[in-house]
């Protein structure tokens, strides 16, 4: 799958519910309501579509929400997957998750074939990690995070950092990081969805965090790659990764390797634009998978150039769509 500017898509993120036990401030609003079950694909729909991606030069596919571990029987699913893995067509299976149901399916990730997991993880202090997250609790993440580290999982850890809202934690959650061994990435706050113009997007471009960060701590450059957005840095201290995504501040569109499927099978070919493609009319019209890779094809050969999160920050008109629909 080659895009109009020459850039080869590898990599489906696949958002399978966009259900979560957490309600994020920057990611829903307090009083979100979730879809219907019927609009959302089933395990064997999202089964399939997966293996026509991977048909198609899909080599990374990573599960995501909404929270994907909160799906009823989203083992199942991802055990189908890992067949991929075992077969050799897929090189990395992988899941983006908040934790706090991790410490029941670690065992189970690592079984499956997945080596490595993105853990969304704003805050070490309990109060604040509360605040931000409008419910949740530290402690049966933090479990979460050592049951994934003694199953052998590799545990990355995702902070979206906000302005005088978490930005005072960083040094703190590096210096954990490093305790505990993992990798680290900041992003920035993406505008997405109406509630995004609120307070919890404190405009911080992580260029002048770094700035920060790099009065106490050492950085070493590095060229190494996990095939997302992040630019990393080793820090001397610690040992460990740190990676910066910055879709505001540094783009990184022109390498983008990556389109999304929503939970109700919409394809969108960018985070930052509205416009997708149903590819849940195809999978549900016909046992022949030949529309669905009709429809695909199609949509690739439309994939913008990037995002305007810019423009749309500074004319206070966010995307209408939400973190939870697309999965990050
Ligand atoms: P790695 O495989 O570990 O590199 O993962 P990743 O960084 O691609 O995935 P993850 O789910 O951890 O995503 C972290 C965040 O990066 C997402 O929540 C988004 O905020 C941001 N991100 C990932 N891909 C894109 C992208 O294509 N465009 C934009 N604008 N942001 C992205
Ligand atoms: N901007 C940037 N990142 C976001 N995430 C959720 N909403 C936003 C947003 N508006 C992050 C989560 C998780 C990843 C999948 O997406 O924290 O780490
Ligand atoms: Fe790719 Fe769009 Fe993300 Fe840019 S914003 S990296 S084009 S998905």
């Amino acid at each position: 799958m080659i895009d109009p500017f020459g850039r080869r898509v590898s990599y489906l993120r696949l958002s399978v519910t966009d259900r979560c036990d957490l309600r994020c401030t920057y990611c829903m609003a307090e009083d979100t309501e979730f879809l219907p079950k019927a609009d959302v694909l089933g395990l064997e729909e999202l089964a399939r579509l997966s293996a026509v991606f991977i048909g198609l030069g899909v080599r990374k596919l990573r599960l995501t929400g909404g929270e994907p571990l909160v799906r009823r029987d989203i083992m199942r699913l991802i055990g189908a997957l890992g067949a991929h893995v075992a077969s050799g067509q897929l090189e990395e299976l992988t899941l983006t998750t908040n934790g706090t149901q991790l410490s029941h399916h670690a065992q189970g990730l690592a079984q499956a074939g997945i080596r490595r997991i993105n853990v969304s993880l704003d805050s070490l202090d309990p109060a604040l990690f509360h605040q931000i997250t409008r419910r949740g609790e530290l402690a049966p993440v933090l479990a979460g995070i050592r049951a994934a580290k003694a199953a052998g999982l590799a545990v990355k850890i995702n902070t979206v950092v906000m302005g005088g809202v978490n930005d005072q934690e960083i040094d703190r959650l590096i210096a954990w990081c490093g305790e505990e061994g993992h990798d680290l990435s900041l992003i920035e706050a993406m505008p997405l969805g109406a509630f995004s113009t609120g307070p919890a997007f404190q405009p911080l471009p992580l260029s002048v965090l770094r700035g920060r960060l790099a009065q106490r701590w050492s950085f070493a450059a590095t060229d190494y790659s996990s095939g997302g957005p992040a630019r990393y840095v080793n820090i001397l201290q610690t040992g460990r990764r740190l990676g910066f995504i910055t879709p505001l501040s540094h783009g990184f569109c022109e390498s983008c390797n990556r389109v999304r499927v929503s939970c109700t099978g919409r394809l969108f070919l960018c985070l930052g634009h509205e416009t997708g493609t149903d590819l849940r009319q195809p999978l549900r019209a016909s046992a022949s998978d030949e529309p669905l890779r009709e429809a695909i094809r199609q949509a690739i050969g439309h994939k913008p150039e990037g995002h305007d999160f810019v423009a749309r920050r500074a004319n206070r008109q966010p995307l209408a769509r939400t973190m939870n629909h697309t999965g990050g």
